[in-house]
């Protein structure tokens, strides 16, 4: 390979990486992207794909903010990718229904609608009567469940097709299989990349490499600690819908996806970053879902998987440009939430890259480990 002089390297082909590149190449930046392996190979195509601004999140804050942002800008990201590329990414907004498994999380339940509603968002508890009229396929046993009509879903596996496809389409660069491995810097700047599949000088990076951002950001001596949390999912197959809405609850959430699938998520697990997935899990994620819902008892086994969210010690992402590097900018540690933070990152970080403040993006910045540190 020639030596590449973008303007921008992106390094992680995941949504993340995926989702900055096609913002920054659709304003005409000349991007170019490295993925050690396969695009979206890693978290972003093991993601059940919830963009589950309301349900994910147990307090108000920054981070809600951002995620309920995010939400809303699904459904015109989701026409702009099917003109765009022809792709479909299946945004579904039929709503999820937080189950709660008995009076004290009902209770826990009640109280996150209400502060909720305060903030301008739909939340409607569902007593177990309604809730089983709604829902008739749910099993006994359920104390009542907080439905959010606005949180919302999408195919994980196709948004990242179909943001690296129109990144591509728009001029980005794509490489796959180009591990970055060593770094240049001279004087507090990032000069040049070593990569599996040649050198790069590019004018600014941006890592966004997922679970492996923290292993990266030692290669050049920055603290950005990352904790991978592996997560294992599987699919069933149904003979016909049981249910409409993503249900989640305190065990498992199963999501219907619109091929005919019911997505069935998902375990936890900091620290571990083996590859495989467990016959314990798979047992403990099947006897939750058809103890919710024991019609599922009769669907289709398909597959299992597992993947790596990326984790942060504070629960936030870092989100921002780096400390003590004048040309490097971070996106990294969605954790649970970066399909549904794929869209408000990827915009927020081509404005930042362009030079346009995001105060949004404020509370998530990396600088905050450094001053946590110098406390
Ligand atoms: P990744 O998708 O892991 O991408 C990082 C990429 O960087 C990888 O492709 C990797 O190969 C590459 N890379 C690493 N090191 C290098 C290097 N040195 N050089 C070049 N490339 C490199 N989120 C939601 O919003 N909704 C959900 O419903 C949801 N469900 C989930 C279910 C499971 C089971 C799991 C595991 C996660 C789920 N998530 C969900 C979380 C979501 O998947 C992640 O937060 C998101 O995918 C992170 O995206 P990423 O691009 O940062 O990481
Ligand atoms: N957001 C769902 C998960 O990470 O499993």
């Amino acid at each position: 390979m020639n030596v590449k002089t973008p303007e921008v390297a992106v390094i992680g082909g995941g949504v993340i990486g995926c989702s900055i590149a096609y913002h920054l190449a659709s304003e005409g930046v000349s991007v170019t992207l490295l993925e050690k392996d396969r695009i979206g190979e890693k978290a972003s195509s093991a993601a059940a794909g919830m963009l589950g601004a309301q349900v994910e999140s147990g307090f108000p804050g920054p981070m809600v903010d951002l995620c309920l942002a995010s939400r809303e800008m699904f459904p015109s990201l989701a026409r702009e990718l099917k003109e765009k590329t022809g792709l479909d990414i299946e945004w579904d907004g039929t709503g999820l229904l937080r189950l709660a498994g008995d009076p004290a999380e009902g209770e826990e339940l009640r109280e996150r609608g209400a502060w909720q509603r305060e903030q301008g968002e739909t939340a409607e508890w569902w007593d177990p009567k309604t809730l089983l009229r709604r829902e008739p396929a749910l099993g006994e046993g359920v104390a009542g469940g907080l439905f959010i009509p606005g949180d919302s879903q999408v195919s994980a596996p196709r948004l990242v097709q179909a943001l690296a496809r129109g990144a591509s389409l728009t001029g980005a660069e794509l490489l796959e299989g180009a591990e970055v491995r060593r770094f240049r810097c001279e004087g507090g700047r990032i000069r040049e990349l070593e990569t599996s599949a040649g050198r790069i000088h590019p004018e600014k990076v941006v890592f966004a490499a997922g679970a492996w951002s923290g292993i990266l950001a030692e290669a050049i001596g920055l603290r950005l600690p990352v904790v991978p949390v592996k997560g294992e999912s599987l699919a069933l197959r149904w003979h016909r819908p049981l249910f409409r809405r993503t249900l989640f609850a305190k065990g498992c959430y199963l999501v219907p996806k619109a091929d005919g699938r019911v997505i069935v998520g998902a375990t936890e697990l900091p620290g571990d970053t083996s590859p495989g997935v467990s016959a314990k899990a798979v047992h403990g994620l099947l006897r939750e879902a058809v103890r919710l819902v024991p019609g599922l008892g009769e669907a289709d086994w398909e597959r299992a998987w597992s993947g790596l969210r990326p984790g942060t010690p504070d629960g936030l992402p870092y989100l921002g440009r780096a400390p003590e590097h004048e040309n490097l900018w971070v996106a990294c540690g969605h954790f649970r939430n970066g399909i549904l933070l794929s869209a408000a990152t990827g915009r927020g970080l081509a404005d930042l890259l362009l030079g346009r403040p995001v105060p949004r993006l404020n509370p998530f910045s990396p600088g905050r480990v450094l001053a946590g540190e110098r406390r």
